[in-house]
């Protein structure tokens, strides 16, 4: 079993388990799952009856009409909560409102400059947002949305995201949030594809103390496609922009005369909540479909759960991520809201205007609850533990990590520098596809060892297997794959049903496949290995390959590229390409620089190549498939290895194994 993302091996040998601290429940209040046996007891029970366990969760939800019946499947198609009607945003807002809780916190949003009176800081109470949103919600009716209508959502980290994102799921309106970092390309993609015409943006976005030209990149990627009827604009860091009337109009204009109520539509449980690009291994990137009350229940539970969320404890929950990740569909919106916690929205970068910015966030607003990326903690490492150690960290219960697998070194430092060794780590492993934790620890009740997601969340059968479908003893590697649906699964990809099939439903029979390998312990916990297809981790993004070769070979200089993932000591996967240049140019820095602008330009900075080695042929197989295995080697600076029979000509090797670049 081979995993193919290149990612880093760890060098640390960590086999030690991690019991909860034995004060955590007592310091934390409570638990939601106290022990190991309690886990296992609800694990068994919801594996046996899924139905009558999500059931009983989605009770505590507020519905409209309750659903008729929990459960149909036909592989791979399920349908939650069926005949239930049900709206996200009244699950968000509205319910805490009603029940009294209207002046509790609900986002805390921090900007990145740092002015000499400090950050400019904004706080949301549950009643600011049912306010905020339903005027927007509003506004957005009055600019023409309909229920049904898909909203594409290019914002920066500012409140306006989270009451843009809630607004569309009030009026029924499914949103298509694209991450601020991708390119104007990526956005007239995913516009079409989505048949989207109607955008949300900013002027621009503050990162790293300038200013990221949102609007602007709106304007050009809307020259590449005429669907867009209007585009609304959040006026942020006050940079030039062009406005295009009649198309665009400002956020505070569409605002300033509708009113403050809004009801909020009924949706049915299957309709669609939202589309969210992710990439694959072939083609564009592809629009994962998520539907209403699966996912609210899905979201809701594991987000009480895994982090321990308490009402009324105080808590203040922060997620590193941004809105334009499922991380932050989920972890920082949906499922954080619907359980009242105070979510934390921070504008910027890490290390802005100093590598301590995180920690004194922390300090600042006394944070719970820190959920963040492997990659993320790898660069904390190497900025040094006196950045944190300057801060008061001690409010801190539970810390989480998502997005790739954590190198044991980086676990424990988390652990100790940032937990002072009393917090909980929950490492979540999950998907955009999957829509909420699947695999992770609960604090108060799972040991944890560094470096494994530990064991499925509960309703959630989780497994590794054979290409038969039969589980795989201890300790072989495998496919990891979910035996049976789970409310906040994808319902398809965007327009394309046989891709749906094809991706997740054929590899093993009846069962959902994640597209990682996986091994289990003697425990039973689980270690993912890697991706198993041409797509690549990098700083806990995905990407596929593929995408980044087209980009390469769409510049006039490359023939042919072949991309794979490298060992990167922050990035965890690092992207390496190989390509064939045209006679006419001439192979040097100045070439490669222009390239890695080039696939910022088609896709966006993450995709911009660490690596790019000029070779005269790529090898391959004799029926002139690329070797990547051999590129994997070549780039991690190994001895290429293995069966090398198929390969159509050695001397290719030979000669990319002698170039240094
Ligand atoms: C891929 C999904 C889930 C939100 C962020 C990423 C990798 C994710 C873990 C983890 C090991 C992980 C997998 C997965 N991954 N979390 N805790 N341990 N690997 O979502 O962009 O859809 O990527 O991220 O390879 O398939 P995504």
């Amino acid at each position: 079993m081979t995993d193919n993302d290149g990612a880093i091996q760890s060098v640390l040998q960590e086999d030690r388990v991690f019991d909860p601290p034995a004060d955590f429940i007592e310091r934390c209040g409570g638990a939601w799952v106290e022990s190991k046996e309690q886990y296992q007891t609800l694990h068994e029970q919801s594996i046996e009856d899924p139905e009558h366990f999500w059931g009983a969760v989605a009770e505590e939800l507020h519905w409209f009409k309750k659903w008729d019946k929990v459960l149909e499947w036909e592989c791979p198609d399920a349908r939650w909560f069926v005949g239930g009607r049900i709206n996200a945003c009244w699950n968000c807002v509205d319910r805490h409102v009603e029940n009294g809780f209207g002046d509790q916190t609900a986002i805390i949003w921090e900007g990145e400059p740092v002015g000499d009176a400090g950050p400019e800081v904004r706080r949301l109470t549950y009643a600011d947002m049912q306010v905020e949103v339903s005027r927007f919600a509003n506004a957005l009716k009055k600019l023409g949305v309909q229920r049904g209508d898909i909203v594409t959502i290019y914002m920066g980290m500012v409140p306006e995201l989270a009451i843009a994102v809630l607004a569309c799921a009030r009026i029924g309106a499914p949103h298509s949030v694209i991450f601020g970092g991708f390119s104007a390309q990526s956005i007239a993609d995913r516009v079409t594809d989505a048949g989207s015409k109607f955008v949300i943006t900013c002027d621009g976005a503050w990162r790293r103390g300038s200013v990221v030209e949102l609007k602007a990149n709106v304007d050009e990627a809307l020259s590449m496609t005429d669907l867009v009827e209007q585009v609304v604009v959040v006026r942020r860091c006050e940079n030039e922009i062009d406005m295009h009337a009649p198309r665009d109009v400002w956020w505070h204009d569409v605002v300033a005369d509708v009113d403050d109520t809004c009801p909020c539509e009924e949706m049915d449980s299957e309709d669609m909540l939202f589309l969210l690009y992710t990439s694959g291994s072939t083609g564009k990137p592809k629009g994962i479909v998520h539907t209403t009350a699966g996912y609210l229940v899905h979201t809701f539970l594991t987000s009480r759960y895994t982090f321990n969320l308490r009402h009324h404890k105080n808590h203040v929950y922060w997620c590193t991520a941004d809105v334009g990740w499922i991380t932050g569909h989920s972890y920082i919106i949906y499922g954080i809201m619907q359980n009242g916690i105070p979510s934390l929205m921070y504008e910027g970068a890490p290390n802005h205007p100093g590598p301590d910015r995180f920690w004194d966030i922390c300090q600042r607003h006394e944070v719970t609850h820190f959920y963040t990326a492997p990659t993320a903690i790898r660069a904390f490492m190497k900025w040094g533990e006196e950045h944190p150690r300057r801060h008061d960290l001690s409010k801190l219960e539970v810390l989480g990590t998502v997005g790739e697998p954590i190198n044991p070194e980086a676990w424990m430092w988390y652990h100790r520098v940032i937990g002072h060794e009393r917090c909980p780590i929950v490492d979540t492993w999950w998907q955009t596809e999957t829509g909420g934790h699947m695999i992770t620890p609960l604090p108060a009740a799972t040991p944890t060892v560094p470096g494994s997601c530990t064991l499925p969340f509960l309703g959630i059968d989780a497994a590794v297997v054979d290409e038969s479908g039969a589980e795989q003893p201890h300790g072989s590697g495998g496919l990891l794959v979910v035996r049976k649906p789970w409310p906040s699964m994808l319902r398809g990809i965007h327009g394309d049903r046989q891709r749906f099939i094809d991706t997740y439903f054929s590899r093993v029979d009846g069962m959902y496949f994640a597209g990682d390998s996986a091994r289990r312990d003697e425990r039973g916990y689980f270690w993912i290995m890697g991706r198993m297809d041409d797509v690549i981790n990098v700083s806990g993004h995905r990407l596929g390959t593929m995408e980044v070769e087209s980009a390469l070979v769409s510049h006039d200089s490359v023939v042919e590229a072949a991309v794979v993932g490298m060992p990167h000591e922050i990035k965890g996967t690092g992207i390496a390409a190989f390509c064939t240049l045209s006679p006419d140019w001439s192979a040097d820095d100045r070439l490669r620089d222009t390239l890695r602008a080039h696939v910022a330009e088609e896709i966006g900075a993450i995709a911009k190549p660490d690596m790019i080695r000029f070779t005269d042929a790529l090898p391959k197989t004799r029926s002139g498939k690329i070797m990547r295995r051999l590129l994997r080697d070549v780039a991690a600076g190994r001895e290429a290895g293995g069966d090398m029979t198929t390969l159509e000509d050695l001397s290719v090797l030979a000669r990319l194994q002698d170039d240094e670049d």
